[in-house]
């Protein structure tokens, strides 16, 4: 082994191979969980129960699971982090460790954020006088940062809170202005919706006053431009086709809606079981960077990978507005317990990391795309889901996947058929 990979060696090489038990157990010492907390990661009494459910949504008749992994491997910013992910589909953990693997033997990782504010939208939907509107908002905006910060006192002493307003004009169709303030606040550690929504909302009356104009709606965009996190990486050891089988992969996406939808869904599958995870808003972040790859009219790649000088170089930028306060973070004891096991103080340090897992997933699905197909790493895992859809149970389980593996058919139809052999054969043994 060279120096290079002892100095980089994963503190999880070999986790996959451990028992469900031996993983609880690194998993402790890692990231010092106590008795409680690891018992929240499996759901049980000391998970998410009803009484909890019931104080956060309503008509509720039960909670909800799905399995609870962790990606290994991942060196972000010089430092060994354990990525919990929520997610029921195969071989997504697998794939990102993988790529996060290669990733640490080239350096890691590196990390940033642009930006730190959030965005809550005042509309005024027909202008009657755009000039004097914008005049009167620009007079007193210190005012108005003033009132906005008096509806959130905490977050101000906390070292956030409302920093400016922008006026902003839309044309509409009938030919008429709408006008839109955009009131941007620094959330601190909280995502910061109920909290930007309450502060557009009180400044309602003071504003039609001091205007005279026409409220409309008053919440926050998810848009969250002014956000925006950033995850590069470079990879030395890649042969140049393919490398530029990978450059061609992004142009493809770039070039074509269909396929954009495909590579930007594998790169969700790296930021959404993050968010899951640890209790954020995962629709809110979906949205976000939805809009925000479409903003300029077109939709787009949101990784952007080069090879030029020997050398992938991937990148990726987001508006990433997740918290690691406020909301279900602080009620749900299994997203309370992965937050610890992320070793996350901030809401930026969270973001960066689901900015680094997205452009590790995309890696893993553009690698497997451009040499072995995405089919293969699917196939141990999803023939053994299909064994369990067809009724296997036990042993059986295990002798339907290997079977649908062999044959290469892995389909439900075949692993019921398979089973109904099996169950036949051994019928027949037991009678002979
Ligand atoms: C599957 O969940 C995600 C992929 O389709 C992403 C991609 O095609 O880039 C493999």
């Amino acid at each position: 082994m060279s120096k290079h990979n002892e100095i980089n060696l994963s503190p999880f090489t070999g986790f996959s191979k451990l028992t469900f038990k031996e993983r609880l157990s690194k998993l402790k010492f890692f990231a010092g969980l106590s008795a409680d907390e690891l018992e929240a990661l499996a759901g049980d009494a000391k998970g998410l129960t009803i009484h909890h459910a019931e104080h956060l949504i309503e008509n509720v008749i039960g909670v909800f699971s799905l399995p609870l992994g962790v990606a290994t491997h991942f060196k972000i910013d010089g430092r060994d982090v354990l990525i919990p992910m929520a997610v029921e589909e195969t071989s997504i953990i697998a794939a990102v460790s993988g790529a996060a693997k290669w990733v640490r033997k080239n350096g890691g990782f590196k990390t940033k954020s642009l930006g730190n504010l959030i965005i809550g939208q005042v509309q005024f939907p027909s202008l009657q006088n755009t000039a004097m509107f914008r005049k009167k908002i620009e007079e007193n905006t210190d005012d108005l940062i003033a009132k906005a910060n008096a509806v959130i006192p905490n977050l101000v002493l906390r070292g956030g809170g409302v920093v400016g307003i922008q006026v902003r004009e839309i044309s509409r169709p009938d030919g008429k202005t709408m006008g839109v303030l955009h009131i941007l606040c620094n959330p601190c550690n909280a995502m910061g919706a109920n909290l930007i929504n309450q502060v557009c909302e009180a400044m309602k009356i003071p504003l039609e006053k001091l205007t005279g104009e026409k409220i409309g709606l008053c919440i926050l965009s998810n848009l969250v431009d002014t956000k925006l996190c950033e995850a590069t990486c470079e990879i030395e050891d890649i042969t140049p086709e393919l490398g530029k089988a990978i450059e061609q992969a992004t142009m493809f996406a770039n070039l074509d809606p269909y396929r954009c939808a495909t590579h930007n869904k594998g790169v969700m599958n790296g930021i959404d079981p993050i968010l899951i995870a640890t209790g954020n808003d995962w629709r809110a972040v979906e949205a976000g960077i939805h809009a925000y790859i479409a903003m300029n009219g077109k939709y787009h790649s949101i990784t952007d990978w080069k090879y030029t000088d020997g050398k992938l170089k991937g990148v990726l930028t987001a508006p990433l507005a997740v918290g690691t306060v406020g909301g279900v973070t602080q009620i749900h004891p299994t997203a309370k317990a992965c937050i610890k096991i992320l070793g996350v103080e901030h809401a930026d340090e969270l973001a960066r990391i689901c900015a680094a897992t997205g452009l590790a997933q995309n890696l893993a699905a553009l690698k497997a795309l451009c040499t072995v197909g995405i089919v293969e790493g699917h196939m141990k895992l999803h023939a053994a889901n299909l064994a369990l859809a067809a009724g296997a149970i036990k042993h059986e389980i295990h002798i339907v996947q290997e079977k649908l593996k062999k044959e290469k058919r892995i389909t439900l139809t075949r692993a019921k058929e398979l089973l109904l052999q099996i169950r036949q054969e051994s019928s027949q043994a037991v009678s002979v």
